[in-house]
């Protein structure tokens, strides 16, 4: 049996129940390639995976291999595959329901993948797929942000929150942000026109009568949030809807988001990345070894754009 190194875990918990492990190396069924892993991704849903916060919703079966961003080459080709070739550089969004890619491979779907911009290395590009898809869905597919209109993004400085910010510049909406003080430059610097210390104002103080607000919070943050947005405006999370109730008393609309993978919007993103009107910032780049460390990190809820794994080259 051909096998590889491997992050996974075996039961839920902390950090520490994810193990470096010697496991089978995947094989690329039909559809599918397999791809040898550069770089993975984090995201919030890695945790909430791990610690059993989302068992109820994705019924994986243990042990599992976290990571749902990758990047990498293709190695292998399934039967029946036709659009990508061994050689290829690719970078996508992985199927939730099956082992991600903290490890050496990774069999995925080609429909969950695209060539990887060509103007970013490995590691940027593990950092964009999830997130910056979550942006576009939340903005354009779901809200239909169009040039002019006004936008707020709460969280504007967190994963998904830094890629909306400069695909809601790249439309000409007018973008008012909320983060930390220490956030602003770096927010301004990607296009944001306003950016709100949610620490010390209240943004429905000063903001109001918006066309659309995108919500990576929850909480008291989209409570606040319906009343800022003009009659007949939208609201979109990437949380749950807490009070949809609150959104009818107001005459605007809540909608949830459920990211799902797209070569298109992939094709579409990376053309941008190669165009100089988008750019992922990773705040830190961590061996596989450390893909408890890089949890403990992403779970402060304060990292600045991504974490990546690296775990090849
Ligand atoms: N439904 C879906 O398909 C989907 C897809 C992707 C993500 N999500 C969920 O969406 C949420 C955000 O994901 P993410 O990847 O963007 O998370 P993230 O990268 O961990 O977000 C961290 C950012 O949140 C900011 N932040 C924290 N508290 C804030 C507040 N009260 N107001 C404004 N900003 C605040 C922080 O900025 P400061 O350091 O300045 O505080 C930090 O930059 C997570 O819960 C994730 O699970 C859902």
């Amino acid at each position: 049996m051909t096998t590889m190194k491997a992050i996974r875990f075996h039961s839920h918990g902390g950090p520490d129940v994810l193990v470096l492990e010697e496991v089978p190396r995947p094989q690329a069924g039909v559809g599918e390639v397999l791809i040898r892993v550069h770089a993975a991704g984090i995201n919030p849903l890695d945790w909430k995976a791990r610690d059993g916060h989302v068992k109820a919703w994705l019924q994986h079966r243990l042990p599992l291999i976290p990571g749902w961003d990758v990047s990498g080459v293709v190695e292998a080709v399934g039967s029946g595959e036709k659009t990508l070739k061994v050689g290829d550089e690719v970078y996508g969004m992985l199927d939730f329901s099956r082992d991600g890619a903290y490890a050496e491979y990774v069999a995925a779907r080609t429909l969950n993948l695209a060539l990887k911009p060509k103007s970013i290395d490995f590691t940027q590009a593990a950092a964009v797929p999830l997130a910056s898809l979550t942006a576009w869905q939340s903005l354009f597919e779901t809200a239909g942000l169009r040039s002019g209109q006004i936008v707020i993004i709460h969280g504007g400085a967190g994963g998904v929150g830094h890629f909306a910010v400069q695909f809601a510049k790249w439309k000409e909406a007018k973008v008012i942000v909320t983060a930390s003080a220490a956030n602003e430059n770096f927010l301004r610097q990607l296009g944001a026109h306003e950016v709100i210390d949610y620490r010390n104002t209240r943004f429905e103080k000063t903001v109001h009568d918006v066309d659309v607000v995108l919500d990576t919070i929850g909480g008291d943050t989209q409570q606040r949030s319906w009343q800022v947005l003009r009659k007949g405006g939208i609201l979109v999370t990437t949380l749950r809807i807490f009070s949809p109730e609150v959104a009818r008393d107001h005459g605007v609309r809540g909608e949830e988001v459920l990211v799902h993978p797209d070569t298109a919007q992939l094709n579409q993103i990376a053309a941008l990345i190669d165009a100089g009107d988008l750019k992922p910032s990773v705040a830190a780049v961590l061996p596989l070894t450390e893909a408890g460390r890089a949890h403990e990190l992403s779970q402060t809820g304060h990292v600045r754009g991504k974490i990546v794994l690296q775990v090849t080259g």
